[in-house]
Order: C-alpha cells, then structure tokens, then sequence
C-alpha cells in the first residue's frame, strides 16, 4: 500500500516512518545507515523523518533533489541553523553557524588557504608527520589505527594552522583538542536535551570545561601572536591579517571559533576517512598490491606532488568516501516556505542530502556496495551523485587539503607498512558525533616496517622554518 504524504502545519511532507520519535533517533544515533537503507526501501529516494529536538526533515538522494538544494544561493535554505547543534564546541560565530552575507564573508576570508595551489606546500609536513605516526605502530601485537589516524591528521591541521613543528606547544594542543573531542565524541550530546551542564557530575559539564581549558590555550596563542607581531606562512598568520569590507581586523572571539572549527573540521573527518580507506583496501590484497605499485613507481622518496597525481591512489580516496561516507548527511533550513523534490515544505523545515543513500544509487554507480577502487579512475562524476563535502555555497571549504592528505597518508601507508586485518569480515560501525567510524576503531596487526626516505626535491612547509 502506497504512505501517504505527512501534513505538517498544512503543507506536505513526503511519507516516512510512524514509529515514536523517541525510537527513530535512538535508531538515527545507533544505525544511521541501516535506518537510510531501510527507509530508503519502504518510501522510495524521498522520504521524511523527526529526531527528538529537531524539525521535521526530508530527506533526498536523488541528484535531481540534490542539484535543486545545492543550487540554492543561502537565501532560503540555511545551513547555519542545522549546524547549531555544535555550537557548544564550535562557537557561536563559526562560519558552520553562519548563513547568508555573514556565511559568504567568512568563507572569503576563510578559503585562499585551502585552494588546490597551495597543497604543495602543505605536502612535506604531511609526509613526515606521516611517517613519524608510523614509526609508533606497535609491531606483531593487534592495535586499533583509528587513533593512530587521528594523532597523525590531528598533527598535520596544528602544523598547518599555527607553524608550529613538532614539540611541547603541539604536545599541548594535540593533547588539548583530543580531550575535547573525546567527550564531545558521545553521541547523544549532539541533542539540546543532553545539554544541561552540571560541572563535572555531567557529560556536557565535562565537555565544556575542556572546550573552556582548550579555549584557554587559544586565546593565549592569540594574544601572544598579536603582541609579538610574529607571522609565517601559517593559517593563523593569514587570520590574524584578514580584515573585513571595512578594514576592521577579526575579534578574538571570532578568530577563536574559526580555529575550533578549522581544528576540529580539519582532522577527525579525515582520519575516519583513512580508516575506512584502510579497512577496504587491506580486504582487497590485489588492489592493495596494485596501489603499492603505483607508488613503488614513483621511486623511493616521491616528492608530495608526484604523490597527488597517483590515478589510482587518488581513486581509492574517493571510492573511500564513497562507500562510507563520513557525514551521513548534510542538512538545510528553509527561511521561507519553498517547493522542494515536489513537495512544498513550510519555512522551518529542514531538508538533507542523504550522502550515503547518494552514493549507493545503482544508476550512478554499478555494484554500488563493493569496493572498486579503478570506479573513479579517468573518470569525472557528477557533483550531485558524488558529495562526501557536501556541496553549493556549503561545500566543505577543506575538500581539496583532505583529499591531499588522505593520497599522502595512503601513499606511506603502503610504501612502508605490511598491515592486515586482525580478523577479516563486517565491520560495525559506531556514531562518533556527526562521523561514523569502525566501531573498534578498526584492529589491524603490523607485520613488516619499512624504513622511511624523505621527498628529495624541495618544497615548501606550512612550519615556519622550511618555508
Ligand atoms: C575527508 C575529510 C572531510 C570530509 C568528509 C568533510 C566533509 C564536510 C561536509 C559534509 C561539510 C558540510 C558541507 C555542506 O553543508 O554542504 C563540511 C563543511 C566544512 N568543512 Fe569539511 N570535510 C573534511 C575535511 C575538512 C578539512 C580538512 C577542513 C579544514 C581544514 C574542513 C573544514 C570544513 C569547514 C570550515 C566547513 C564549513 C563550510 C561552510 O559551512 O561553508 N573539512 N565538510
């Protein structure tokens, strides 16, 4: 029997679900992509659902419905006010808050540092931070690379946006940011009800009391770069610089959120991805021994841009992304009633690109649940069938620097590591706030370390001292 459409104050909402909120989001927390798939197959690519403290929501895959959302100037379909749930982290004034002229002036500041050109530079550091993440493996006993991944891009975006090389400053941060995101990791604080803080008798008490000590680390950074004038070729530097239309300089409180954001943003998201890379390449030891190829081709110390232009390596970070996207999902509000996928929805409502249920269609992709890692290779796919970054005016602003540096990662990952699976087969997932990692973070044994070589050829680095 066909659902019926959803009113909600008189407008129509696609069918969806008719089980209590409360069951759904326990369901959207747990499984996110079992509940997609589910719903996906009882409603069609266009459904709705509600999670407990959120608007109603439509969801949408198909890359028609995608285009008409990613066509969408910020006007009327806001992103700023579905992110709001991670201001306690992010802050109020980060540009995943902001919406509309506020959004495009933030993210004009924010992008000349992320642009494709300016990888290179940024390719050194990646490399050695790499190989030093990988002279910590334990050799013979199982480990979890999960947090491997995150220690090594968590190095690579402090680097990168303070200059600072390794030692007791980045042993601060580092330790700092994890601390943060361990607590904020728990699922359920994603959701207003959750937020009540009780000092440390809460979760969210805890949570905030090490956002108010990293805060405390940032602000002292700030102050002191603004004192000393120091500047290099960091992202900071380039912050501390920008001024607004009118030539005013950016706050402190302003600065201090875009650098949560960007720390944050900038590397939970790609060591998951480089997680799923590993769990899907280590399954497939012919593509595994292919890969290795392409890179032993390029010699023993490839320089990072010889490295970025691996067809291959290059097709096996996106078909990463592909098949388990990071983000299940990136969602918009609309200021105003509009007609969306056919259905007009009133102001309120929020509408989401299902990136998984994207990537999973048949019509796009062949085969669309096995790992093909040639799929992309020679190959150019549609910004609407292929959105891991999200796209539009939205579109993730550092897309070009973590694809960059999943080919980096990868690169010295099968260069220098016999790695294999401790056990072989599905692989749960769990919820870490808005990622999904392998619930085990992913056991893997390393059996065989190479020696590392450094890139011969020079280049540049975010550091201050080789650039
Ligand atoms: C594999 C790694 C990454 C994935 C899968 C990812 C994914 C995403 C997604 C899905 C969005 C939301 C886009 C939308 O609403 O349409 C986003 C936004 C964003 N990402 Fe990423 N991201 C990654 C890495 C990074 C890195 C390395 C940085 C910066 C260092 C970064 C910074 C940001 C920022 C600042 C935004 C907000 C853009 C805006 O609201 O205008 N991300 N990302």
């Amino acid at each position: 029997m066909a659902a019926k459409a959803t009113l909600c104050s008189g407008m129509a909402f696609p069918p969806g679900p008719t089980q209590p909120t409360a069951w759904i989001t326990y369901r959207w927390v747990r499984e996110p992509y079992t509940l997609l798939e589910e719903l996906e197959e009882r409603f069609g690519d266009t459904f709705s659902m509600k999670i407990a403290g959120f608007p109603r929501m439509m969801i949408v895959s198909n890359p028609d419905h995608v285009r008409e959302i990613f066509s969408d100037d910020g006007e009327t379909l806001e992103a700023g006010r579905v992110n709001r749930t991670l201001a306690p982290l992010l802050g109020d004034r980060s540009v995943l808050m902001a919406d509309g002229r506020d959004h495009l002036r933030k993210r004009k500041i924010l992008l000349p540092p992320f642009h494709g050109e300016r990888m290179q530079a940024y390719g050194r550091a990646m490399l050695e931070l790499t190989d030093d993440g990988i002279d910590a493996f334990p050799v013979g006993a199982p480990f979890a690379i999960h947090g491997p991944m995150q220690d090594i891009t968590l190095r690579i975006i402090v680097r990168t946006i303070f200059g600072f090389e390794e030692g007791p400053q980045t042993e601060k941060m580092v330790a700092r940011t994890k601390r943060v995101l361990e607590l904020g990791a728990w699922a359920p604080l994603l959701f207003p009800l959750m937020q009540f803080d009780l000092g440390r008798f809460s979760p969210f008490g805890r949570f905030r009391i090490a956002v108010a000590e990293a805060d405390e680390m940032l602000y002292g950074e700030i102050a002191r770069r603004r004192r000393d004038g120091a500047r290099g070729p960091d992202i900071l530097s380039m912050l501390l610089d920008a001024k607004d239309d009118a030539g005013r300089p950016m706050p402190d409180a302003e600065l201090r959120d875009e650098l949560v954001t960007l720390l944050v943003a900038g590397h939970e998201t790609t060591a998951t991805a480089l997680t799923w890379a590993m769990r899907w390449m280590l399954d497939a030891p012919a593509a595994f021994e292919e890969l290795r190829a392409e890179v032993a081709a390029l010699g023993d110390a490839p320089t990072p841009e010889a490295i970025a232009k691996c067809a291959l390596l290059d097709s096996v970070a996106r078909e990463a992304l592909r098949l388990v996207p990071v983000i299940p999902l990136v969602g918009r509000m609309l200021r105003a009633p509009k007609k969306l996928a056919g259905y007009e929805l009133p102001a309120g409502a929020v509408v989401a690109c299902s990136i998984y249920l994207a990537h999973r269609r048949e019509a796009a992709y062949p085969h669309a649940d096995s790992f093909d890692p040639r799929r992309f290779v020679g190959k150019k796919v549609s910004a609407y069938e292929f959105l891991p970054f999200g796209g539009g005016v939205r579109r993730c602003i550092g897309m070009a620097f973590a694809l960059y540096e999943m080919k980096m990662v990868l690169a010295r990952l099968v260069a220098r590591t016999d790695l294999r699976l401790e056990r072989r087969g599905p692989v749960a997932m769990v919820r870490r706030s808005i990622t999904i990692t392998p619930a085990d973070g992913l056991r893997v044994v390393l059996d065989v370390r190479r020696p590392r070589r450094a890139p011969e050829s020079a280049g540049a680095s975010p550091g201050g001292a080789v650039a």
